[in-house]
């Protein structure tokens, strides 16, 4: 379905946080060119005039449901969701029905996406206490996840006698949601009214949350394994790896624990309710200054949908979680206008970064030879996020009523128009990543 494209006038932001006015070409799926003037007659003609090129975000952690879980989301709409959000890539989490941790599970999500997906897609395989030589030979897999606390069954690998084997044997990424569960059990045990979702932050405390990266960053270490922290949420666990992060470790935070803090439960109850929860205000102020500075690396969603029933029920039977991928490149580009960063970092924390990290080649860069996952954004004007013009099945967001800018006018997968003027092309669909060895 491939055919060429011709992009004109846009406000193109190069590699090195230029913004240069001109023109891009698309041939057969790859950028072709970047100048001024360029002429395709074969090709067809994007008018761009003030609009801004992005290149299309990577976004490295999202729980999409399916096989299994369909009734939250799927696929096909979660893929929807990615198109309108502007990101063209997306990295899934294990935690589905069945699980993903064996090759066939791994296989059976590939095949799925191939027929559902708008957007590109790679999958993690997840740790159980048993399948090491699964983990080991998985392909293509980006990565293996370790829930150190969690509630998703097998895949819960919290003691340090389960975790020290998958960090010593193979090369593979691992990923950790990184929680103390003993510690949680505990805690959990000690509140007598835990009725107010409030309280989901006091019993996943921030100290679950820093012993369980200590953890994590112990073993890489030993092992010299590479290592990614998922969604940073507390300042004392930032301000450990500034001191104790190798070239082997990296972090990421998602825009919830940047812009939403405790305060929110007032406002939005168990909508609020995530793992790891979110913190307080001045966590906010560390997260942000530890990413500007670069000890966090990259921005994730943790794309999480869960029905409205399931949310309206009381804490603690809510389930946690929220969904992400259609806001987080308007929230951070309503940040970036607000002045809190540049537009070049939120590409590199959003794009480039998420693809150097996971070792996706050709991708996250306005550059010639690269895959032509692109995005045209309106940095103009503003807009409220509604609930009804959400593709996500959940029909929900924590950001709902914020007035955002930068909403995509096109998303390009590929060469091929998945968003044109706000309006999803379904028939598009996007291929499996490939990653090179970490
Ligand atoms: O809040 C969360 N919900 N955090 C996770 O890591 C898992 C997720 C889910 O799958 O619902």
């Amino acid at each position: 379905m491939t055919s060429n494209l011709l992009i004109r006038n846009a406000e193109i932001l190069l590699p090195n946080g230029d913004l240069f006015l001109g023109d891009l070409s698309i041939k057969e799926g790859k950028i072709a060119e970047i100048g001024t003037q360029l002429q395709d007659d074969s090709a067809q003609i994007i008018d761009a005039t003030g609009l801004t090129l992005l290149p299309g975000v990577i976004d490295p952690q999202v729980h999409f449901r399916e096989p299994g879980l369909e009734y939250k989301e799927d696929l096909f709409t979660a893929s929807c969701a990615c198109a309108k959000g502007g990101v063209t890539s997306f990295l899934e989490m294990p935690n589905t029905k069945p699980l993903t941790t064996t090759q066939e599970r791994l296989d059976e999500k590939l095949h799925l996406a191939s027929q559902k997906c708008l957007v590109n897609y790679g999958f993690f395989m997840g740790a159980t206490a048993e399948n090491l030589d699964d983990l080991r030979n998985a392909n293509p897999a980006c990565g293996i996840k370790i829930f150190m606390g969690s509630n998703h069954g097998a895949l819960l690998v919290s003691t340090e006698a389960e975790i020290e084997p998958i960090f010593a044997k193979g090369s593979r990424l691992i990923a950790v949601h990184a929680e103390d569960q003993a510690r949680i059990v505990e805690r959990k045990k000690q509140f007598k009214d835990i009725s107010n979702p409030a309280i989901h932050s006091e019993i996943q405390d921030e100290t679950a949350a820093l012993n369980a990266t200590k953890l994590a960053v112990k073993l890489s270490n030993k092992y010299q394994r590479r290592l990614h922290i998922l969604h940073l949420s507390t300042g004392i666990e930032a301000e450990y790896l500034r001191e104790h992060k190798t070239p082997w470790i990296s972090t990421e935070v998602t825009p919830q624990h940047l812009l939403l803090n405790t305060d929110d439960y007032d406002r939005i109850g168990t909508l609020a309710q995530m793992n790891p929860p979110l913190r307080s205000k001045q966590n906010n102020e560390i997260l942000w200054k530890a990413l500007l500075d670069g000890v966090i690396d990259c921005i994730a969603t943790d794309h999480a949908p869960h029905t409205l029933e399931e949310k309206a029920k009381p804490y603690p039977h809510s389930p946690s979680g929220m969904p992400g991928v259609e806001t987080s490149l308007l929230l951070m580009l309503t940040e970036y206008k607000k002045g809190r960063c540049t537009l070049a970092q939120v590409v590199k924390w959003m794009c480039s970064n998420p693809a150097k990290l996971y070792n996706i080649p050709n991708k996250g860069e306005i550059k010639v030879g690269y895959d032509a996952d692109v995005i045209l954004v309106d940095l103009k004007n503003y807009k409220p996020v509604l609930k009804e013009n959400l593709s996500t099945k959940c029909g929900w967001s924590p950001f709902e009523g914020w007035n955002l800018t930068g909403w995509p006018v096109y998303t390009i997968v590929l060469g091929n128009i998945a968003l044109e003027k706000g309006k999803l092309n379904t028939e598009v669909r996007g291929k499996p990543l490939t990653f090179g060895s970490n």
